[in-house]
């Protein structure tokens, strides 16, 4: 496997970055995870665009062009010969001496790239079944809007739902109301088929899949209400289902031990499933 950092293409296993990068001391960097089918990256634009921005509300300095980064990426992902996996980029603040403040504008951000096959067969077996959640307090900072490598709550859910024999954790704010999952955003299908999803910019990161399987929704005719929706509004729902490039839209079959609809997968989430790469682009 071969690595991108901070323009060399290297061999994974000696690919490193300096003790003294911002990212490792203070998780002063962003990400993005982007699907590769057939050796194309889905929904390029819009990760580039939420790149953009996650560095821009963090007044870190564009690394490169977005012509050179393109060329990065599908670099990263033939030079691994990956067909269908992933690509991911990091970039952090750059190195510097440890230090609160920003290191001076001289200081170059660092990149780093790498992709990996994944073996989707197996995943979708997991995905067709259907995944179970759990609900946790929502605990994480107000700016999950943007794609930060601080992740830290995130594991911390994600870890205690696999201990609990689910797949992923619900975050549920001071209302009552389901955010999103530690990786994940998070739907519901009403009994009149409507879909229902958080807004974006209330709290949960606007996640590229969640945009693409809504205008995808829309174009079906299926009707798709962006508002916050209740841990019991969801128990009751008709079905449920979480969207990210890793897990595209993965029915959900019980919350907190709870059946939704009848246990099983649901149908229009596995119609969605089924629709997604014929959609996006
Ligand atoms: N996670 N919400 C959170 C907190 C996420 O970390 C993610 C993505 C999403 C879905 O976003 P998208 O559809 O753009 O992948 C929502 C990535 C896949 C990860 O951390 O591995």
């Amino acid at each position: 496997r071969i690595a991108y950092v901070n323009g060399r293409y290297v061999p994974h296993a000696e690919a490193s970055v300096h003790i003294e990068d911002r990212g490792y001391q203070f998780a002063d960097g962003v990400y993005e995870v982007c699907e590769v089918m057939g050796g194309r990256l889905i929904d390029e634009p819009r990760h580039l665009a939420r790149l953009w921005r996650s560095l821009d509300e963090l007044r870190i300095r564009h690394p490169m062009s977005e012509a050179a980064l393109k060329v990065v990426l599908r670099e990263t992902v033939r030079r691994n010969r990956v067909r269908e996996g992933i690509v991911y980029l990091q970039v952090t603040r750059g190195v510097a001496r440890r230090d609160h403040y920003f290191p001076a504008a001289t200081v170059a951000p660092a990149v780093v790239v790498t992709s990996r096959s994944f073996d989707r067969a197996k995943n979708d077996v997991g995905a067709e079944a259907g995944v179970k959640v759990i609900t946790v307090p929502e605990n994480r900072w107000p700016r999950v809007d943007i794609k930060s490598v601080g992740l830290l709550p995130n594991v911390l859910v994600k870890q205690q739902a696999k201990e609990a024999g689910a797949k992923e954790a619900w975050y549920v704010d001071a209302d009552g109301h389901v955010t999103e999952g530690g990786s994940t955003n998070a739907w519901i299908v009403s009994a009149d088929g409507v879909l229902i999803t958080r807004p974006a910019e209330s709290g949960i990161l606007r996640g590229i899949t969640r945009s693409t399987v809504a205008d995808m929704a829309r174009d079906l005719q299926i009707r798709v209400e962006e508002r916050p929706f209740t841990v019991a509004e969801a128990k009751a729902a008709k079905e449920a289902f979480m969207t990210a490039a890793t897990a595209i839209v993965t029915p959900i079959v019980a919350i907190d031990g709870a059946p939704v609809g009848d246990g099983r997968p649901g149908k229009v989430a596995l119609e969605l499933r089924r629709r997604y790469h014929e959609f996006a682009h």
